[in-house]
């Protein structure tokens, strides 16, 4: 098994090994003295492992109910939040009860929002069953929704108790899912690791060998989220690409386009402008844009830049003054670069 420790607020551990949602009951039992224990998850997602789950929860003595929405960015809503904050007061759940996330990041979004919310707060455990839950969603404590003005609009920092990391639920993940999650393992080469963005580009990554980079990933994040929990700082690095990204998921209603895929193009709209710019060092932007072709990532979007441009405006990382964009100097090396409103456009060459 391999174990992280973050240590933010509370402590807590990330476990990450083959299988371990057999025995998750075990490592809860570790860290909680719930009674009751509400699994959260979606349509997908029950049919495949809620059963495992339950299992191991029952066996170590747990009273365990469960909560299932319907899969899909478009569930990430307040009223979806609060079917789960009412199903757990119908429940009875109390402060020493819990919340376990089985699914991916909108399941871990959501149901840590609701324990972030019901009785001011109760504890919860993330079992990430897609890579980008498994390689940053779960970890870090970001809980929230959606709005209709933007993504991600709405939350809070709740920190998880436990994450349980198991590596096997990727070989059920439909391609589409697979590529949307190495999107943010590809983003967290490009800012902080050289040497990870050039294990993905020379090396066949998948869900058979995927451990060593859900670990690298995972180790990275901890990093940051350690140094800067709440994003007043470093932590915004993680959302290279997410500007563009947010942009081009809202002009798609949220649908058929994946989180990875619109980060992959914004993560190139930024690169190619750094470059422009004489701000990223030359040839970034083609490795970025070869490797997200290498796994399945889309390039360009059918937008054009100015209508990116304008959906970004919404985007929750603007200051009132402009947007502060996350940069690459180079692969591995990035920074924040504040960008003022009329100078934008001149930015992205238009
Ligand atoms: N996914 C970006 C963050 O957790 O800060």
């Amino acid at each position: 098994m391999k174990k992280l420790t973050v240590h933010v607020g509370n402590t807590y551990e990330i476990m990450i090994e083959k299988g371990i949602l057999k025995s998750c009951g075990r490592y809860i039992k570790n860290v909680s003295n719930a009674k009751k224990i509400a699994v959260v998850t979606d349509t997908n997602v029950a049919p495949l492992y809620l059963e495992t789950v339950k299992e191991s929860l029952v066996k170590e003595g747990f009273e365990v109910i469960n909560y299932i929405f319907e899969a899909g960015e478009s569930s990430k809503t307040a009223e979806t939040v609060m079917r789960m904050v009412e199903f757990l007061a119908e429940n009875r759940l109390t402060r020493n009860d819990m919340v376990a996330a089985l699914g991916g990041g909108v399941c871990g979004d959501m149901a840590g929002f609701a324990s972030a919310i019901y009785l001011r707060g109760i504890d919860f455990v993330q079992l990430p069953t897609t890579l980008l839950s498994q390689v940053d969603s779960s970890v870090g404590g970001k809980t929230g929704v959606d709005l209709p003005q933007g993504k991600n609009l709405c939350g809070a920092f709740h920190q998880p108790s436990l994450v349980l990391i198991d590596t096997t639920t990727l070989r059920s993940l439909p391609v589409h899912f697979f590529s949307d999650g190495m999107g943010e393992v590809i983003k967290t080469g490009c800012i902080k690791s050289a040497q990870l963005f050039e294990k993905i580009e020379n090396e066949d990554i998948t869900a058979e060998n995927i451990e060593d980079i859900v670990y690298a990933c995972v180790d990275i994040k901890k990093g940051v989220v350690e140094r800067d929990e709440k994003e007043q700082g470093e932590r915004a690095l993680l959302n290279f690409g997410h500007t563009a990204g947010h942009g081009i998921e809202k002009l798609h209603n949220f649908t058929g386009i994946s989180h990875g895929e619109a980060v992959g193009i914004g993560m190139l709209m930024i690169s190619e402008a750094g470059e422009k710019a004489g701000l990223t060092e030359g040839s970034t932007a083609e490795r970025i844009k070869k490797v997200l072709e290498k796994y399945n990532l889309k390039t360009e979007d059918e937008n054009s830049a100015a209508d990116i441009i304008e959906a970004m405006q919404s985007d929750k990382k603007r200051t009132g003054s402009g947007i502060n964009f996350v940069m690459l100097s180079s692969i591995g090396n990035s920074f924040i670069h504040p960008v003022e409103n009329e100078k934008i456009k001149e930015l992205f060459g238009i």
